[in-house]
């Protein structure tokens, strides 16, 4: 695959990865995306994951056809993108790796047998490489979602190499939506460095930037200020859509008969999206997902030897690292004896920015009373406000 005049496609789709950076489900697998700028000069740009070696090689040597790459540019370190650097070097002993000092510094530890005496080429913050008529500038990019990532701008072709940054779940032969996949895998993986991405939005606003190619899902080519709003929107934590998530846990299933009794109620008053996670089943990515698409949360989950079921607990977590803030809350609890998880999930937010608390919270004992009947019509009746 060709982008503008003089780049190629050298990625893999994976379709056996269990599970993405050892926690997210793939259900349509993943792309570990890596380019050849053909000028005077040859770069590679990134590589890919330790299976996909030889399917990489083979895209490498087809572009190249014979001529030898002059620069591997390595703009982030994780074994999905870097674990062939060896296997490349072995291949084209001759190129000279270009990449920063943080980045040398953690090939060094990933690689204990490598040698670049004479092959390493240390890039600064801002330094351009030329190639021929292609200008590469490495703009660095801390913490977007490593400490020694960064960037690459191509002045000519106005194409930003944007490494994980507009990255996406999902294989490149599978088609799919974007803003979905893209949405829980910038919320999984990079949800917690807002700041640092809103930060790289700010020098890539200053860019003239007409194809995106990072290093997972598609190349993005058209409508450019779809992707770059959505970014500003996930990094600032700011509401996406209007809507209701409800997040669930429950083993005998009283709490969950609240939570479908609220669903109806808020459905019932025309709210405008009601989504429904059960925390224990559903795919817990997608439940973080939608919070932090969604400006209103409710929780719900029994009390469980003095403390907050497992799964909720994990799910509250995975939110407050992620810096969820912005939002409106609600509670449900249950317990047969002492309930306690409503005091226990708000105190979980204590840090969180900008949290609003409903007033009409829900407690169970055991199971549904018709006084707490009423209590969930009048947390539907306030969430629809
Ligand atoms: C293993 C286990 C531990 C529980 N621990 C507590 C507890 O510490 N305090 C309490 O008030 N209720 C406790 N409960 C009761 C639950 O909070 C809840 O009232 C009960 O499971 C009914 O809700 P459900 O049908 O949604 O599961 C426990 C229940 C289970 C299954």
């Amino acid at each position: 695959m060709k982008i503008g005049n003089d780049i190629y496609y050298v990625g893999v789709n994976d379709h056996q990865v269990d599970l993405f950076e050892g926690q997210y489900v793939v259900p349509n697998g993943m792309s570990y995306n890596s380019y050849v700028i053909m000028d005077e000069k040859i770069a590679v740009m990134d590589t890919v994951d330790a299976n996909f070696k030889d399917e990489w090689l083979e895209n490498v040597s087809k572009v190249l056809d014979g001529a030898k790459p002059d620069y591997l540019v390595v703009q982030h370190m994780e074994p999905d993108h870097a674990a062939n650097i060896e296997n490349f070097m072995k291949a084209y002993p001759d190129t000279t790796v270009v990449a920063n000092t943080k980045t040398f510094t953690m090939m060094g530890n990933f690689f204990r047998n490598l040698n670049l005496d004479g092959k390493k080429l240390v890039v600064a913050n801002g330094d351009s490489l030329t190639l021929g008529k292609h200008v590469l500038t490495f703009v660095f990019a801390p913490m977007v979602h490593w400490p020694e990532v960064m960037v690459t701008y191509d002045s000519t072709d106005k194409v930003l190499f944007s490494a994980d940054g507009f990255g996406k779940f999902g294989a490149l032969d599978v088609e799919e939506d974007w803003d979905c996949e893209a949405r829980r895998y910038y919320i999984g993986i990079v949800g917690k460095y807002g700041a640092q991405v809103q930060k790289l939005l700010k020098a890539a606003a200053t860019l003239d930037i007409q194809t995106i190619c990072p290093l997972h899902g598609p190349i993005l080519t058209e409508n450019l200020g779809h992707y770059l709003e959505k970014y500003d929107i996930w990094s600032s934590y700011k509401v996406e859509s209007e809507g209701v998530v409800i997040a669930y846990a429950s083993v005998y299933g009283n709490t969950k008969k609240a939570v479908e009794l609220l669903a109806q109620k808020l459905e019932e008053k025309g709210c405008p999206k009601v989504t429904v996670f059960d925390l224990a089943r559903d795919d817990m990515a997608e439940a973080v997902e939608e919070a932090f698409r969604y400006g209103k949360l409710v929780l719900a989950t029994i009390t469980y030897n003095g403390d907050i079921f497992p799964f909720m607990r994990t799910y509250i977590e995975n939110l407050t690292e992620r810096s969820y803030q912005n939002r409106t809350i609600g509670l449900i609890e249950n317990g047969s004896w002492a309930p306690a998880a409503a005091r226990i999930m708000q105190g979980m937010f204590e840090k969180s920015k900008n949290i609003t608390w409903l007033e009409n919270n829900v407690k169970i004992m055991s199971s549904l009373s018709e006084a707490n009947e009423a209590e969930i019509e009048a947390m539907a009746e306030e969430l629809c406000k």
